[in-house]
């Protein structure tokens, strides 16, 4: 082994995944491209906003995820739908991490529209999860979510016309007056859900407007991304896997 070899695996060994090169985070490694994006003074403002207002969202033990990527999809998916007729719509919001991000971005307090933000802000009800689901949505619930209604409250309180809408879905979206859809972030972690709120809302999002699926293709997620696609083929779409994980579906 020559000297470099041996100081590049010294490197490692150290300072382990930071030794390598690239950008490298949320489980994404980049090599070679051009990512200035992270350094817009927009895009950084916005993203400080949402990570700031997110630091006691994310339980005890952890820190609020380095996810700008995934933020930066939503913000150009939110962006591109601002041509669009309709509201904007979340499910699973928690502490509203790339929400606020978005809303930020999109200075979304002028926008003539509404933002619905869907969530129990409590974590994943299972009283109607069985098997493998349920043991999932409990072990989410004990080591991330906690009650952070309060604290999502606080976050969006600046845009009035972003509206929390707290409690269990499907129920709380069959008595929301949702309209028009130009915008939709699904992230309830749970494909049973995901399924019950993208079959309701289907028909109200219009043509042209972006999907994103903040889980589809992460690993430990196969339920959520077997059921989008087969839900996306049944209804002739396909879903573009992300390399953050995400999966996004442009409605035609
Ligand atoms: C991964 S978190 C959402 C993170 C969020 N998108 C962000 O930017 O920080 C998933 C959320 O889905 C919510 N959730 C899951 N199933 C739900 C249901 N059936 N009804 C309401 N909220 C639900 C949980 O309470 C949790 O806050």
């Amino acid at each position: 082994m020559g000297m470099r070899e041996f100081r590049k695996r010294v490197n490692l060994f150290f300072n382990g995944e930071k030794a390598l090169p690239g950008f490298h985070a949320d489980n994404l490694r980049v090599l070679k491209k051009n990512i200035g994006f992270l350094d817009e003074p927009r895009f950084k403002e916005a993203w400080e906003f949402g990570r700031s207002g997110n630091k006691h969202a994310f339980g005890k033990k952890r820190d609020v995820p380095d996810i700008r990527w995934r933020a930066h999809v939503c913000c150009w998916a939110a962006s591109n739908a601002l041509s669009l007729e309709g509201d904007f719509v979340e499910f699973g919001v928690n502490g509203g991490l790339v929400s606020m991000t978005v809303c930020e971005y999109l200075n979304f307090g002028k926008q003539d529209r509404t933002f619905w933000l869907f969530d129990t802000f409590a974590g994943i009800p299972t009283e109607s999860l069985s098997g493998e689901a349920a043991e999932k949505a409990k072990r989410a619930n004990d080591g991330l979510y906690s009650d952070v209604y309060e604290i999502a409250k606080r976050n969006f309180s600046k845009f009035e016309n972003a509206r929390l809408v707290r409690g269990t879905l499907p129920e709380t979206l069959d008595a929301s007056p949702v309209g028009k859809i130009a915008y939709l972030s699904v992230d309830l972690n749970v494909a049973k859900y995901e399924r019950e709120c993208i079959e309701r809302v289907w028909d109200r999002i219009v043509p042209g407007a972006p999907i994103v699926l903040d889980d589809y293709a992460f690993q430990g997620h196969e339920d959520q991304y077997e059921m989008w696609n087969e839900f996306a083929t049944a209804w002739g779409h396909m879903v573009l896997t992300l390399p953050t994980g995400q999966g996004l579906i442009i409605k035609h």
